[in-house]
């Protein structure tokens, strides 16, 4: 049996995790939007055709912000597209994704689907082709109180009250080759200062959010951050950052170590930012918008080129699987263990593509096993996060070192309630975990959450939903001060503590 130790201490913490981190990601790309959360003339579809079913599983997430709507979508997009009466909106060559955009679907349904999920919009804004008065449009048309253009213009089309969008992203992986617009890192600092800048004047509650590494495997990271920072610092408020990792090579001991590459990442880009604000003797916070991560196994196979100009085609709809819920898992305890630096954080994306939460045209919906993790990240993530100390055995995997078995992070909510995330990541051994609490005296374990499974590759389908989905059957107790459990072999594990 493989052995950790772990230490928390109620006067060691990391930071208050930002209600953002709880937040997800919409793109019009394949069946995100069509055939996902709207479907009009799905059984389940209310009169704005929003599918209820796709809401049940989407409401207990209690998400913060939806980021839409792009994603690389945004480089070409026009939001005026997406506004006012459906039957005049224009049906457009959509280039990223080699689709066509009905526009059925747009800013105006997607405030109006927000408004009924009771979650907040992050707009992205497209400086990739577009300049800085369509941006700058585009927040009077939101947020404008109303006697303009476009502010009455919203009002016609059923908005009385402004939207008041606070958080707004000025365009996408403008590092990325794959972008149209695609821009250097000055070039785009220069131009989303003064699209931040307009933007602010028009409403000046917003915060804005600048583009950075689509990924730490860019040349260009952390170069190119630091250059677009250094041009916008001052009117900028969040560097967003992208990650994505998947198991192309089928090595489940290498694949579950990979969210050790996001921790580092995050710790370089946290290191990015103060670099700049040392630089400019700035006073200014900027903050990281971990706005796309999650686990994507289909991302070096261009499916999308296959079969050209479909409207909503199945695209990037990859099975995710038990190993899957551990992997994203790690992704989220990063997220935690970053409380001081991420303030916000996206999954990507919310329904089919990308996605744990899966449909079927015209048919049932289901979630595969990661929307597990994310649901108790979301349920027992809130409140501060502690510093975490883990002493692991540890192993070695094809292209990592010292991989710990253990990966866990501790969180302590208003109420003083202690969670404790756990992740076994040995394929083949149980794991004790001893875990000492100082400073928290009188408590006792009251539930262990664990979702494993016998096969790395066991998930989820519309006939077989409950294949995998956790059990509160774990062994976790409190003996003089520590929390004692054996982990089984491949689990996630929700350890929740309370006097
Ligand atoms: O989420 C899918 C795509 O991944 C997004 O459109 C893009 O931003 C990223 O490359």
């Amino acid at each position: 049996m493989k052995k950790a130790k772990v230490i928390i201490d109620k006067d060691f913490t990391i930071a208050e995790i930002d209600e953002k981190v709880f937040s997800s990601f919409v793109e019009p790309l394949g069946r995100c939007i069509y055939g996902g959360i709207y479907e009009p003339g799905h059984e389940s579809a209310d009169e704005d055709g929003f599918r209820q079913d796709v809401m049940e599983y989407i409401k207990p997430l209690n998400l913060t912000l939806n980021r839409f709507p792009g994603g690389n979508f945004t480089s070409t997009y026009r939001w005026e597209d997406g506004i006012g009466p459906k039957k005049e909106r224009p049906r457009r060559v959509e280039v990223a994704w080699q689709c066509i955009e009905t526009n059925e679907f747009g800013l105006d349904e997607f405030a109006k689907w927000s408004d009924k999920n009771g979650s907040d919009v992050m707009m992205t804004v497209n400086l990739a082709t577009r300049g800085v008065l369509e941006a700058m449009d585009c927040v009077e048309y939101c947020n404008f109180e109303g006697g303009t253009y476009w502010s009455e213009m919203r009002k016609k089309n059923g908005f009385e009250k402004p939207l008041n969008y606070k958080y707004w992203c000025l365009s996408n992986e403008i590092d990325g080759i794959w972008q149209v617009g695609q821009k250097p890192g000055r070039e785009y600092g220069l131009l989303a200062k003064e699209a931040a800048k307009g933007m602010k004047l028009i409403d000046s509650e917003i915060k804005t959010v600048l583009a950075g590494s689509s990924s730490p495997g860019q040349d260009t990271f952390p170069a190119f951050d630091v250059e677009a920072l250094e041009e916008s610092y001052d009117f900028i408020d969040y560097l967003s950052v992208h990650h994505y990792i998947g198991n192309m090579e089928n090595d489940s001991a290498n694949y579950l170590a990979k969210p050790m590459v996001t921790d580092r990442y995050l710790d370089n880009v946290a290191a990015a930012i103060e670099f700049v604000k040392a630089k400019k003797r700035s006073e200014h916070e900027v903050y990281i918008s971990f706005d796309e991560f999650n686990t994507w196994h289909s991302i070096a196979r261009e499916e999308r080129f296959e079969k050209k100009w479909r409207v909503a085609p199945p695209l990037l709809e990859d099975t995710y699987t038990a190993e899957d819920a551990l992997a994203l898992g790690g992704m989220l305890l990063s997220v935690l263990r970053h409380a001081d630096s991420v303030k916000i954080a996206c999954v990507s994306e919310l329904v089919n593509c990308i996605s744990h939460i899966r449909t079927r045209n015209q048919g049932g919906c289901w979630v595969l096993p990661p929307y597990y993790a994310f649901l108790h990240y979301t349920q027992y993530g809130r409140g501060t996060a502690l510093l975490t100390k883990v002493d692991s055995d540890v192993y070695d995997s094809k292209d990592y070192k010292d991989v710990p078995y253990l990966d866990a992070q501790a969180v302590v909510d208003a109420q003083d309630h202690i969670t404790v995330f756990a992740i076994n990541r040995s394929l083949e051994e149980q794991l004790e975990m001893s875990l000492e609490l100082r400073g928290f005296e009188g408590y006792s374990v009251k539930k262990h959450i664990v979702l494993t499974a016998d096969d790395p590759k066991a998930t989820n389908t519309e006939d077989t939903p409950d294949a995998v989905k956790p059990a509160e059957n774990g062994n976790a107790r409190c003996e003089n001060g520590c929390v004692k459990a054996v982990l089984d072999k491949m689990s996630w594990n929700v350890i929740c503590l309370s006097k």
